[in-house]
């Protein structure tokens, strides 16, 4: 049996960007979430899954559940990637989390990272639901803007990359001190 798998889904790049480096300090093998056939995932000991925010509803929660279920020393790592504050997903990781049944949570954690935007990039669609995001962010007095609402207007129209490697650390101690139990 292998250690862990890392798999990921990105649309633009920041994610794969995470989901690599963890995989690096890990050593362990990475896959991109539309190439991978999920009943592989059985040999890897742990599992760790990034995705955009605005993307968590592709995890294939029924049989990374099932996963779990067939293997009790088997745990989860999510990383979910955005730009700061989350509007139109309400509260994704408790979300997340509350969608998982009570049996395998306490073997699943959740993290959240800073990601990147290039409007010049985006699609269409895309470009439309940021932009309804920033008119509703925009009556928020700036004032009372907290750091990660700012960011979202620092960047909006432009590029930027918040992306902090770094920020990766506990999740990857946390999976070090799993994989070092025999
Ligand atoms: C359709 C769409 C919706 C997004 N919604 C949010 C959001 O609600 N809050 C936020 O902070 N960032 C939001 N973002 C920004 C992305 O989370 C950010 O660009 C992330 O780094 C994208 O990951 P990727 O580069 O792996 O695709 C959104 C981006 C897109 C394209």
């Amino acid at each position: 049996m292998k250690d862990v798998a890392v798999i990921y889904k990105t649309v633009y790049g920041s994610t794969e960007k995470y989901a690599a480096w963890i995989a690096g300090e890990l050593q362990a093998d990475l896959y991109k979430l539309e190439d991978i056939d999920i009943a592989t995932l059985e040999n890897y000991r742990h599992l760790v899954f990034g995705a955009p925010m605005f993307a968590l509803r592709r995890f294939p929660r029924r049989r990374i559940v099932m996963l779990l279920r067939d293997d009790p020393e088997k745990h989860l790592f999510i990383f979910g990637v955005a730009l700061g504050i989350i509007v139109f997903h309400g509260d994704a990781r408790l979300a997340f989390l509350e969608r998982l049944p009570e049996d395998v949570r306490p073997r699943v954690r959740f993290f959240t990272y800073s990601g990147a935007i290039d409007y010049h990039r985006l699609r269409p669609g895309h470009r439309l639901i940021l932009h309804f995001l920033y008119r509703h962010l925009r009556r928020i007095v700036p004032s009372k803007r907290d750091e990660q609402t700012q960011k979202f207007f620092d960047s909006y129209g432009i590029a930027a990359d918040f992306t902090d490697l770094k920020a990766t650390a506990s999740l990857i101690e946390a999976c070090r001190q799993l994989i070092k139990k025999p």
